[in-house]
């Protein structure tokens, strides 16, 4: 695997494999890579001759009172993973290789969708993931990017922008990476102490028992949003939100939802940990 950090030297190798036919997936991080990366690199794989994955703490999409300057950054750690995982290769840019003018004036938003649930705890967020995927996606040139369903609200976001802006790249995303307990992998759950790690796990219980009263065939949702954030709240996190939500747009459920997502987003001490289940609505019985 070979590490570039310019944007000129990204296009040079990816406009060799072009010229051949080849077909090159891309699979965007800020590092810190665990176990949920890699199965993005191996779902890049499958799709493509060619894989090329970024590592870039994106200073965009941090609020001012945000983790940007104590994000985790393991770049020598991070290539070991990559090259392992068969990425062919890194592009590792620094800040003013992709904003060479400073705060860019071009921005990309997604309305209504960046608005709502991670949106409305953290202003501004999509509008700096959109921007520098856009970006990205326009510097590598691949055909396929691979996103994990993780973090749904971006994944959705993202596949917006694709389409509306009619960007010739596939959006694919690709199933969470669970520890055995149920947490969702994350570069953030290194912030946690040992005890905030064992509270943890609620998340993942709260999301499942409120999959399975729907699959049941609970239909107040109201009120299952409020057991989940009492669930967690007894856990001693401090809860953004906990919604249950049409999965195609996030809007609320109404009577034409086929799929839902349930998304959670709460905070145990400084960390901010997301997660989400989808699960099909089942068919009223006459
Ligand atoms: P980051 O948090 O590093 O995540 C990179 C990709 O890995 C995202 O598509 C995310 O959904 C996926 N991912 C994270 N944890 C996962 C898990 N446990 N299982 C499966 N996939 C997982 O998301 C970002 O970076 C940034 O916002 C980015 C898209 C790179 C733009 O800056």
């Amino acid at each position: 695997m070979q590490t570039v950090t310019t944007v000129a030297a990204v296009r040079e190798r990816v406009s060799a494999w072009r010229a051949a036919g080849r077909r090159i997936a891309f699979v965007p991080t800020m590092g810190n890579l665990h176990a949920g990366h890699s199965s993005l690199l191996s779902a890049a794989r499958h799709r493509a001759d060619h894989v090329v994955a970024s590592v870039f703490v994106n200073p965009l999409q941090f609020g001012p009172n945000e983790d940007f300057t104590r994000y985790p950054r393991s770049l020598a750690e991070d290539e070991m993973l990559l090259a392992e995982a068969n990425c062919d290769l890194l592009f590792a840019p620094g800040v003013a290789d992709i904003y060479p003018d400073g705060d860019q004036p071009t921005r990309v938003h997604v309305r209504g969708l960046s608005e709502t649930l991670c949106g409305q705890f953290r202003p501004g967020h999509f509008d700096g993931v959109a921007t520098v995927v856009a970006k990205l996606f326009g510097i590598v040139g691949a055909d396929v990017a691979v996103f994990g369903e993780k973090d749904y609200q971006q994944l959705l976001v993202i596949r917006r922008m694709t389409v509306d802006l009619a960007l010739p790249i596939e959006i694919v995303g690709a199933p969470t990476v669970r520890a055995a307990d149920g947490l969702a992998l994350s570069s953030r759950n290194r912030y946690l102490s040992d005890e905030g790690r064992a509270r943890a796990s609620a998340i993942y219980q709260a999301l499942r028992e409120t999959v399975e009263a729907i699959d049941a065939g609970a239909a107040d949702y109201r009120e299952l949003e409020r057991r989940g954030s009492a669930a967690l709240t007894r856990a001693g996190m401090r809860v953004d939100y906990f919604a249950i939500r049409d999965a195609a747009d996030l809007s609320e459920p109404g009577s034409a939802s086929a799929e839902l997502a349930v998304l959670t987003a709460a905070w145990i001490g400084r960390s901010r940990l997301i997660d989400n289940l989808r699960v099909h609505r089942p068919r009223p019985r006459d």
